[in-house]
Order: C-alpha cells, then structure tokens, then sequence
C-alpha cells in the first residue's frame, strides 16, 4: 500500500519505519522540519530500540522518505494514519488542537484528490472524538462525506516506547474501530502477517478500548505499589507475594470480576479490604487506592438508589437478596443495603430469592435475618410472580436462572434495573436498563 503517516513522533517514525519494512511505500509528515530532515537523511527522530536500523535501510531501498508537505503525501498515497501528539492542556482536558489542525490540512488536500482515501486516527482520542470532531472537519474543508469520498477508522496503538518496534510486530491486539467494514478490512490489510487477536468494531467502542487499557495499566501500577508499602511497613518481601499472586490465572490474572455490574459484597471482600486498610492508616500508610474501593462501592449502591428513586414509583421488586446466586450468605449484600435505603424513604418492596426461603434457612443465617434484618424477613415473598405483579419498578440482582425468564411477563409500566445483565440482548414490553451499561 502506499501509505502517508502524519507525526513523526514515537508513534508515528516506528509505525513508518515498521510498515516501510512490511514493504509499503511509506512517506512520514511532521510540521517539524528538522525530523523530517533526519528520516531523509536515514536517521531515527525518536530514540528506540531497532529504529535506526529500519529507518537508514528503509530509506536507502526508497521505500521510506518524510515531508513537510501534508498535502502532497496525501496526493500520492492511498491511506493516511494520523500519528500527532494529544497533550493534556494544565486542567487535565484533553488538547485536540493538533488533531484538528491535521484534520484541516488532510480535508483541503482531500478537496483536490478524486480517488476514495482513507484515514486511520492512531493518535489517543477520548471516545466520539472522530466521529464528532474529526470527521466535521474533514468533510468541511474537503467537501466531499465520509463514507462517500473518504473513509475513516480508529485504530489505537499499543506500543510502548523503548520496546516499540518489537512491540509493533508482537502487538497483543489489533482494534480496528469504522462505521465502514470496508474501511475496517482495508485498514486490516496494514498488518498482514502480523500475528495478533483482531477486533473489528465501532468507533466510539474503539477510542474507549485504548482508555480502558491504558487506565488499567496504571491501576496494575498502583495497587502493586500499594501492596508493596504495606508489605515493606510488615517486613514482607512484597516482590515473593506479587509472583505468587501473578501465578493465579483463575481468579488474579483474568477475566474475573472485570465485567461491569453492581457493587461488591459478601462476607469478605468488604470486611478484609477495611481490615488491611485500617491497619495501613495505622502504620501511617498513605494507600489512596486501597481507601477508595468502599466509597467508590457505595457510590454505585447511590447510583442504584438514584435510578430508582428518580422514577417516582413506590412498589420496588426484588429478585434476588444474596449478593449472588447458589448463596444464602445475605452478609454484606449491597442489594440489602438499597432495599434499607428504600425502605427508610418509605418504599413498598417485595423481595424473591429462591436460596434465601426464610423456611429452610438455618444456622449462621437464619440468625444473621432474625437478628440484624428482621424488618426485611417480611417482604419476602415465596413466589417470584408474586413480585412481578407487585412491582412497579423490577430490580435484578443475582443470576438467576428464573429471573432471565421474566422479560416477556412483564409489561410497558414496569422498569427494570439489572445489576447483574441477566441476558446478554433483553426483550421486553417494560422500561429496560442496565446499572452499568
Ligand atoms: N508514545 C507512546 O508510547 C504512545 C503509545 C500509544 C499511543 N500514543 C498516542 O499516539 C499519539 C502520538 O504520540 P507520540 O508519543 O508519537 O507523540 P509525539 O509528541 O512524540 O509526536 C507527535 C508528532 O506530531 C507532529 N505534529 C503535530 N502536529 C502536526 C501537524 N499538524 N502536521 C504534521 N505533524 C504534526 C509533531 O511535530 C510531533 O513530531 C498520541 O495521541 C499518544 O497519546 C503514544
């Protein structure tokens, strides 16, 4: 392919370098002329690992050269990838402002090319930014709309500096995000022979892949050190328990518990997680991340309340009172602590749990209802139909396999709020909505 990159940053000269060496015709553009003097001249911009040697062979076999001239590479190529920088202004707010400048020259180059081109966004961009930013700006200043003259896609980068170029070929994923699929098969076609999961989706879900991973990072970072401190004020190697912890690929390193849905519960995370953090205040620690779960825990159960509250409807039904199904653990639920919520701005509620029979419950939780929830024993109902008709608005809040039976029952006054997106796609005559997607 003949490919124009615009930035000849970190991103932007490994990306240029990488596919000139997959053997597309590569030209780099960057407003910084003297970048662009050292890739002609055959030598790297950036400092990294492996790039002076693609970007000298590169250059030399003519398959890489750079410019000044946005307009001209966008001329002789077929795809441009936008590689510019985008810095956070001093409040935190995210500066498009070379985005959009890009954007300018690549629409008034568009206005004077007859052929289809497509544009890839590599640079970080919050969610909608292309479709509501960029996108305008193109179709202003060439003319032409998207999906007609020119096409567009966002495809995040993955790389990390240092490590870019091996990073490039070994990437461990390519998110290819277009409103087009043909858009997104050719854009596909960039990576040819590179060995990686691809993902063809929208662009909005694309631009937040790259959020979610890079904020994830930074939370892995965080509560590494966190953990370190606390382990360093007990005199614990901190390093022994994080290899042991990282062997977990069950439950540490996976898929487990990273799925929105409602609040934590349960007789340990709560209690363990405000255990570990008072002492920590005690050894005068300060674990900003540790302090927060409970309180960002709560502020979901709010949330919920908000939800609720905000439909003005007084019968609430409750399926589910255990913090999850298959329990009759009732210690801890979050569910618990919406209905006491409920319950004290004087809200009728009917409850259904099928584990949780106030009949067949013995032993430690029989005792926790009579002692500590005795007010909430007597909504319960021993049906689960018998919530549906009370309820005007309908709260799931374990998986249930009954409760994925429900939606066809219920009718266009009822709302639902699922905590725990019971089905994947849900139908139903009522107000249906998601706590957290
Ligand atoms: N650096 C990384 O490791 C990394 C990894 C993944 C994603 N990203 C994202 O990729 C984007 C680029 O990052 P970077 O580190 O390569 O940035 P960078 O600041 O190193 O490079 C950006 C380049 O764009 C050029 N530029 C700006 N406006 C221009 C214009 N109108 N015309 C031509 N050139 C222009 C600048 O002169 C500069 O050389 C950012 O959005 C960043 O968040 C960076």
């Amino acid at each position: 392919m003949k490919i124009s990159i615009m930035g000849l940053g970190y991103v932007g000269s490994v990306s240029a370098a990488c596919l000139a060496q997959k053997g597309h015709r590569v030209i780099g553009v960057d407003k910084d002329a003297a970048k662009v003097n050292m890739i002609n001249e055959g030598f790297a911009p950036v400092i990294e690992d492996a790039l002076p040697q693609l970007i000298e062979s590169n250059v030399r076999e003519k398959r890489l050269t750079a410019t000044t001239d946005a307009a001209q590479a966008i001329m002789e190529t077929e795809i441009t990838l936008i590689c510019v920088g985008t810095p956070d202004h001093t409040n935190g707010s995210l500066d498009v402002s070379h985005i959009e400048r890009i954007s300018q020259e690549i629409g008034t180059a568009l206005s004077a090319k007859a052929e289809y081109h497509r544009i890839v966004v590599r640079s970080t961009v919050l969610p909608g930014t292309v479709s509501d930013t960029i996108v305008p700006i193109l179709e202003k200043y060439s003319g032409k709309r998207c999906g007609e003259g020119f096409g567009i896609a966002f495809n995040p980068e993955f790389l990390r500096e240092t490590t870019a170029v091996r990073d490039f070929y070994h990437p461990p994923k390519t998110v290819i995000g277009a409103a087009i699929p043909a858009d997104a098969d050719h854009v596909a076609r960039l990576y040819e022979g590179i060995e990686a999961p691809l993902f063809k989706t929208d662009l909005k879900l694309a631009e937040m892949v790259k959020y979610c991973d890079n904020v994830f990072h930074a939370l892995k970072v965080v509560f590494g050190n966190e953990i370190g401190l606390i382990c360093k004020a007990l005199g614990i190697d901190s390093h022994a328990v994080m290899d042991i912890f990282c062997q977990d690929r069950q439950l540490n390193l996976s898929a487990a518990y990273l799925k929105p849905g409602f609040a934590f519960g349960g007789s340990c995370l709560p209690k363990d997680i405000k255990a570990l953090a008072y002492m920590a205040k005690h050894k005068d620690l300060d674990l900003p991340l540790l302090n927060a779960l409970i309180p960002s825990n709560q502020a979901l159960i709010n949330y919920a309340l908000e939800r609720i509250l905000h439909r003005n409807r007084r019968r609430v039904g409750f399926l589910g009172l255990a913090f999850k199904a298959g329990t009759d653990d009732l210690r801890n639920s979050p569910i618990i602590a919406l209905i006491e919520q409920l319950l004290g701005k004087g809200f009728d509620i009917r409850i259904y749990d099928h584990h949780v029979n106030l009949g067949r419950l013995r032993g430690a939780n029989k005792k926790f209802i009579d002692e500590r929830i005795p007010h909430i024993s007597g909504l319960m109902e021993d049906q689960l139909d018998k919530v549906l008709q009370h309820a005007q608005v309908v709260v799931v809040g374990n998986r249930d396999r009954a409760f994925s039976r429900i939606f066809d029952r219920l009718t266009a006054d009822q709302y639902v709020l699922d905590l725990v997106r019971i089905q994947e796609e849900v139908q139903t005559a009522a107000e249906y909505e998601g706590i957290s997607w």
